[in-house]
């Protein structure tokens, strides 16, 4: 089965895991990615009656622009139902690397703030030891030199991604090499260092359910 396919099963079965709680009042979380533009391209043609939707990136914005479903700010509502976003890399206690896409600042505020985070990935992105996929590293441009060194320091090595400038104004540093063996400690020491708005490591607030398709089908790990 091609990957595109993969992206839409899991798409699909998320779709077909929250539909029956769907309401007026509910709240959907929108992430970043070409496995969530599947869900927002199923969301759009099922014309939902919900309050709304959050949106992590301006992209999925774009792309769920030109539906019935009214996009709305994080600040006005109280919280997301379900957060529904791919990842980079997932092991099987639900931590993820997210960012690839640049968006992880949103991302983790936007899980944070969920109820329950549905996670859609194809098998591809499965790893025991978190790490294979660089850690994108979300920091303010007057701290990335500092903030590479420190890296190093902790026996990373930091490539700046060269003409890309996050939602939020930002630059990113991918962090290859890391030893993620605990990937919440690391998630906490990266997050200390001034200068750094967000990391890439989906620990302290992982995904409650990953939607992990495959040749044989979607498998629920949760
Ligand atoms: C966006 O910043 C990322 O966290 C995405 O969720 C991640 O890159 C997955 O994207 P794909 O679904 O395109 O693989």
């Amino acid at each position: 089965m091609d990957k595109e396919r993969k992206k839409k099963l899991s798409a699909e079965k998320a779709y077909e895991i929250i539909k029956k709680d769907l309401n007026r009042d509910t709240v959907l979380g929108i992430g970043t990615g070409t496995t969530t533009n599947c869900f927002i391209e199923i969301i759009k043609n099922e014309k939902l009656d919900v309050k709304g939707a959050v949106c992590s990136s301006e992209s999925s914005k774009e792309f769920l622009s030109s539906s019935n479903i009214k996009i709305l700010s994080l600040n006005d509502v109280h919280q997301i139902d379900f957060y529904i976003d791919g990842a980079d890399e997932f092991n099987s206690r639900r931590e993820l690397i997210k960012g690839g896409g640049g968006a992880l600042t949103k991302e983790k505020i936007l899980a944070h703030s969920s109820e329950t985070f549905i996670c859609i990935v194809d098998d591809s992105k499965y790893s025991d030891l978190l790490g294979k996929f660089p850690i994108p590293i979300e920091v303010i441009e007057l701290a990335r030199s500092a903030i590479s060194r420190e890296m190093m320091r902790m026996g990373g090595r930091p490539v700046y991604r060269n003409n890309f400038v996050t939602d939020n104004g930002n630059q990113i540093i991918d962090v290859h090499h890391l030893d993620l063996k605990i990937p919440y400690e690391t998630e906490q020491l990266i997050n200390n260092i001034p200068g750094v708005v967000e990391n890439g490591i989906f620990s302290s607030r992982k995904a409650d359910i990953i939607l992990q398709s495959s040749d044989d089908g979607v498998e629920v790990i949760n």
